[in-house]
């Protein structure tokens, strides 16, 4: 009775995961299905404490779960109440990376418990399997924490880029050993090399750490998206493990999921992913990068040009970025869209889909501020609509407005699909100077006759921009 309760308790914990990630593809359902999928895992990790049992045998051992669970709860709780919106992908990081921990320490645990086998020289071929499971969870699941840790230290910049002379093919060679040792003691696994696992763990440890450390700073949330799929997949090998059907599903979802969501910020960036692996672009030391002050002649617009511009214009479109972002500037921009409205300007936001530093960065940021859903418009719907606006204010964006991805093949963010603003009739651009954005590079829509700079924090900026507009 009490198993076949269990069983439900996963296919509830299934079902809830696959709902809630279908739910997350749309800002409106999201916030929803974070909260049913975290209500399955809640019933699948009760069910486990309180119905799992082998050989009749509960699980027991109360005192260290809940005092896990609780400690995990509160330290969970409060780092995401209090993490600010530009240091999300660094969270994410430092979370993934106790779920890479967590695999990989599940294999050192099933690990020992075959050892009494190991030294009697009884593996049979089914315990080989399993031993091949737990070789991949502890692998996959120490480079996932251990690059893990290392992509939070970047983003928080605590840590630098480093590479050394030919680190790749160091690299490479030390994940063909570490693949080699494993097959090795699959096959001869006895008393005497037992303690090559612990070898294969700290190399793994070690592979994870020489993989991340040259990637460039600002490719991170990439890197992470990926190191999120080795996760999931160390997890499933948790679910073979145990034979445990939520933890499989949950693993195998995390997996696909990551390797999709790579797959697409890649796309969207219109980069390989082996550029990103080994292309050093965009490096928290962008010394290397074109300035942005290379000559060219720009026009400045004052508060009160820009908010007349504004105040009389039909359309007026919005492109939020990373610098809005980091000004924490979403509510008064809902502000100055209000009252734009009640001057009756038709104003909407253009979405591009790496703008800011994380995948939805800049929906998550305005529903923030409670900006209606139906007011975003992704790129393509946005680039229709460009040519019959007025006036286009950006904020903090830079690469996703920058032509050259159409005009010039030698620029790095050549082919990247783009926001095609200088389609409308006037271009206010704000940000604090001509520097160069993520990319490290000038973008020309800046020099252009129709462009204007709103120099300034945006949130300064559009603090002005709403007392100017509200004295018309
Ligand atoms: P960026 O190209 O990075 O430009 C942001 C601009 O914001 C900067 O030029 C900066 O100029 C300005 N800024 C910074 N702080 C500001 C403030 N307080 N007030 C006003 N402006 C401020 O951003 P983007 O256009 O959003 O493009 C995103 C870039 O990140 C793309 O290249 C994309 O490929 C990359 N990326 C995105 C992702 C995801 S998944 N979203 C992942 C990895 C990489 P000043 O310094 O002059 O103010």
């Amino acid at each position: 009775m009490g198993l076949s309760l269990l069983t439900v308790c996963y296919l509830i914990g299934s079902v809830t995961f696959i709902i809630g990630l279908k739910m997350l593809s749309h800002p409106e359902t999201a916030r929803r299905g974070n909260l049913l999928a975290a209500a399955g895992m809640t019933i699948a990790i009760f069910g486990t404490i309180f119905l799992y049992e082998e050989e009749g045998v509960r699980l027991g051992n109360y005192p260290w779960i809940f005092g896990g669970l609780i400690l995990g709860t509160v330290i969970g709780l409060l780092a995401a109440k209090k993490v600010k919106m530009t240091a999300m992908p660094e969270m994410v990081s430092l979370f993934n990376g106790m779920g890479g921990a967590c695999a990989a320490l599940i294999s050192v645990i099933e690990f020992g418990h075959l050892a009494h086998l190991i030294n009697a020289g009884n593996l049979t071929d089914i315990h080989k399997g399993t031993l091949l499971t737990i070789f991949l969870g502890l692998i996959i699941g120490a480079v996932s924490f251990a690059g893990s840790m290392i992509a939070w230290g970047k983003l928080n910049g605590r840590i630098r880029d480093f590479a050394f002379k030919g680190q790749q093919v160091f690299n490479l060679f030390l994940l063909a050993a570490i693949l080699t040792g494993a097959g090795y003691l699959l096959m001869t696994l006895n008393g005497s090399n037992y303690a090559l696992f612990y070898v294969l763990a700290a190399a793994s440890l070690v592979y994870g750490v020489l993989f991340v450390l040259p990637i460039g700073g600002a490719d991170m949330p990439v890197v992470i998206s990926l190191l999120n799929s080795f996760t999931g997949v160390a997890a499933a090998c948790g679910g073979f493990l145990y034979d445990n059907q939520v933890m499989l599903t949950g693993g195998i979802l995390v997996g696909a999921a990551g390797t999709l969501l790579t797959i697409l910020m890649c796309k969207a960036m219109n980069r390989s992913l082996t550029n990103v692996l080994i292309g050093s672009f965009g490096g928290s030391t962008s010394g290397t990068a074109v300035k942005g002050d290379a000559g060219g002649v720009y026009k400045e617009i004052s508060i009160a040009d820009a908010a007349v511009c504004m105040a009389y214009a039909h359309k007026v479109i919005i492109v939020p970025g990373y610098g809005l972002a980091v000004a924490q500037a979403q509510h008064v921009c809902h502000e100055l869209e209000k009252m734009l409205e009640d001057k009756g300007v038709e104003v909407t936001y253009a979405i591009h889909p790496v703008a800011g530093r994380m995948p939805g960065h800049m929906n998550v940021l305005l529903a923030e501020a409670d900006v209606s859903y139906d007011k975003l418009q992704e790129m393509e719907q946005a680039n229709d609509q460009f040519r019959n606006t007025d006036v286009v204010l950006i904020l903090g964006a830079n690469d996703v407005v920058n032509p050259a991805a159409k005009t010039d093949p030698a620029s790095p963010i050549y082919g990247m699909p783009i926001l095609e603003v200088e389609q409308a009739k006037t271009v206010i651009v704000n940000k604090r100077s001509m520097k160069p954005g993520y990319a490290g590079i000038e973008n020309a829509l800046f020099f252009q006759p129709k462009t204007s700079m709103l120099f300034g924090d945006a949130k300064a900026a559009l603090q002005q921009l709403v007392s100017e507009i509200k004295s018309l």
